[in-house]
């Protein structure tokens, strides 16, 4: 079995990964740093000089890969489930969890959007809405179980998902 972890930016997914995977002496693999160092350019370089199309062939191809492993901690980036084929691997034996947030919190934690193309500087609050809306629903059919980071921290949601695995994990 392994753990996946979906859901908007800033929602935790690494942070709450790394942490996990420490309480289980899993591996923790993060979809965007295996990019990173695959492609040895930051994923908003990527982005912005290749193009979000170029970049989500990419992701599908790590994600591919990663749905392989076997009891490790999947962080994903935001964008994963826009792919279903991606959600079809990563749900083979796979216990996803969506890390919910707000567009309000998003942007209190999002910091400098340069590393951010996403979010657009002029309109960040509509922009990130706009994708929320769109991935919602997405992220809600991908998973197993929703958590509302909104008002925890990354230990709160990490002590919420070990509450909920299998007693088998
Ligand atoms: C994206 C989220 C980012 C990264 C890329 C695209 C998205 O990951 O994969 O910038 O489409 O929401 P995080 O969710 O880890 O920020």
């Amino acid at each position: 079995m392994k753990i996946v972890l979906i859901g908007f930016m800033c929602s935790g997914k690494s942070k709450v990964g790394r942490l996990l995977s420490s309480r289980l002496g899993w591996p923790h693999v993060d979809t965007d740093e295996m990019i990173k160092s695959q492609v040895g350019k930051s994923i908003a370089d990527i982005i912005r000089f290749q193009g979000e199309p170029a970049f989500r062939d990419i992701e599908r191809k790590a994600v591919s890969l990663v749905s392989l492993m076997d009891k490790c901690v999947i962080s994903t980036g935001g964008g994963v489930p826009l792919n279903p084929e991606n959600m079809n691997d990563l749900s083979q034996d796979g216990l996803v969890f969506w890390l919910s947030v707000s567009a309000e919190v998003v942007l209190r934690r999002a910091g400098n959007f340069q590393s951010r193309p996403l979010i657009d500087p002029n309109n960040p609050l509509g922009s990130i809405q706009t994708r929320l809306d769109e991935r919602n629903p997405l992220y809600e059919k991908a998973a197993q179980h929703r958590i509302d980071t909104d008002a925890l921290t990354s230990d709160d949601v990490v002590e919420k998902i070990l509450s909920l695995l299998p007693a088998a994990a």
